[in-house]
């Protein structure tokens, strides 16, 4: 069932040890994409993509080195359009890089820009390949500039992926137990469940230790940055060579993760029924999912309901079993809003005010690189998840 799914029993929705080389000729992407913050320093980046020649992405077999050359190439687009991150933006992706680009974006699915299912999920490998899947064991495959920022960011949100990922494996049981109203059975699951959200919550406790909030704030959110609802874009990209108009695309958000979104379904934590335009953003979002994620969504929401079974029973333990799990959910979304606080809003706060538009750009300043307006959205989905709590009466 998980295959179909591209989904790994142990990684979950991680891509299980990426590739790192692509054969000539597509090697001339890995180059530039591995050197990124070395030619944007030295402000050589656009220019050497303008020199790529135009591939036929023909040549690649197979999803893993797909995924690598989408990685690659998303970094690439990254740079290309921000390069330094001084308000120097290129509205046209030329289209020696956006016809292979958007080619290889629709065989997969994916929206041709980076998206959390490249840059986190598929750039990372082990030091010592026989070593753990620790921090101090693992690197990401590619940078942006800000030095160790992207490392920190990246692996800290591959790694609570992962730790919330391990419960992915009791799903059957979990569902099979509803079915047969084994409530023994139930109870284990959501204990087990429980316990990965935990271990998901002390992972992210990580992120003070490996992401400086300054670098954060002003160099790596830049470069994730998309071209949706954003002034600096205002029509979108033009992808030469594909598509006559200009495109919108949401920036790269661990939003697009499809972990919070599965144990939501899963616990019957109904996004659909908080705020319209939360749940529209964690909808859309699912379009920057891999098709195989999204509809793994799509089958766990069409199976029978755990949280309508826990409420139909009489049953005080099996209620805070499964209480456990959402205030689990509660928790991670709570010690989000703290994370985005330190590295987004006090930040900004202290960012110098830019006189003429100043009310306008604190707003801008404010908004999650998904394109929300990170605390009114954070802070929704964190009232919707609670009102799922189960109060005995
Ligand atoms: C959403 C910021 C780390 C999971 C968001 C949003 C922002 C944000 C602003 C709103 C959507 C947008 O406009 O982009 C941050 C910051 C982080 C961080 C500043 C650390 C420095 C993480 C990590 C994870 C995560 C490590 C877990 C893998 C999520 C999820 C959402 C989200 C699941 C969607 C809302 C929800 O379901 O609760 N984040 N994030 N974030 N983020 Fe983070
Ligand atoms: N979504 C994260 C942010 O807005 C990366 O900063």
């Amino acid at each position: 069932i998980f295959e179909k799914y591209h989904i790994d029993e142990e990684m979950g929705f991680a891509l299980p040890n990426p590739l790192e080389k692509l054969p000539p000729p597509y090697d001339e992407w890995i180059s530039i994409a591995k050197n990124l913050p070395e030619l944007i320093k030295k402000n050589e980046l656009r220019k050497k993509v303008d020199e790529l020649k135009i591939l036929s992405i023909d040549g690649l077999s197979g999803h893993k080195l797909q995924r690598l050359a989408r990685l690659a190439l998303g970094y690439i687009t990254m740079a290309y359009v921000w390069n330094q991150g001084d308000g120097d933006v290129r509205k046209v992706l030329p289209q020696n890089i956006a016809i292979p680009y958007c080619e290889l974006s629709e065989k997969l699915g994916l929206p041709p820009i980076l998206v959390y299912a490249d840059c986190v999920l598929a750039n990372w490998k082990k030091k010592d390949p026989n070593g753990p899947m620790t921090y101090e064991n693992m690197d990401i495959l590619f940078w942006f500039p800000g030095g160790d920022c992207s490392k920190g960011f990246f692996l800290v949100s591959l790694l609570v992926e992962l730790a919330a990922a391990s419960a992915i494996k009791v799903i059957p049981n979990l569902l099979k137990a509803v079915k047969n109203q084994d409530e023994v059975t139930l109870k284990k699951a959501l204990h087990y469940i429980a316990s990965c959200l935990h271990r998901a919550h002390k992972e992210f406790e990580e992120v003070h230790k490996h992401v400086d909030p300054s670098t954060f704030f002003k160099v790596l959110r830049i470069y994730l940055s998309g071209w949706k609802g954003n002034s600096k874009l205002p029509e979108g990209l033009k992808y030469e060579g594909f598509w006559e108009n200009p495109k919108e695309f949401a920036g790269g958000s661990a939003a697009q993760s499809s972990i919070f979104q599965c144990f939501d379904i899963l616990l019957g934590i109904q996004q659909c029924s908080g705020e319209e335009f939360a749940a529209e953003f964690l909808q859309e979002m699912r379009n920057y999912m891999p098709p195989a994620h999204r509809d793994f969504l799509l089958l766990l929401k069409s199976g029978p309901s755990v949280r309508e079974f826990v409420r139909s029973r009489d049953d005080v333990e099996l209620k805070a079993d499964y209480n456990e799990c959402v205030k689990a959910m509660v928790s991670l979304r709570k010690y989000h809003l703290k994370i985005v606080a330190k590295y987004i809003v006090i930040p900004a706060s202290q960012q110098p005010k830019n006189n003429q538009a100043s009310e306008e750009s604190s707003e801008q300043k404010n908004k999650g690189t998904g394109g929300t307006n990170a605390m009114d959205f954070l802070k929704s989905v964190r009232t919707t998840t609670e009102k799922f709590l189960l109060i005995d009466h």
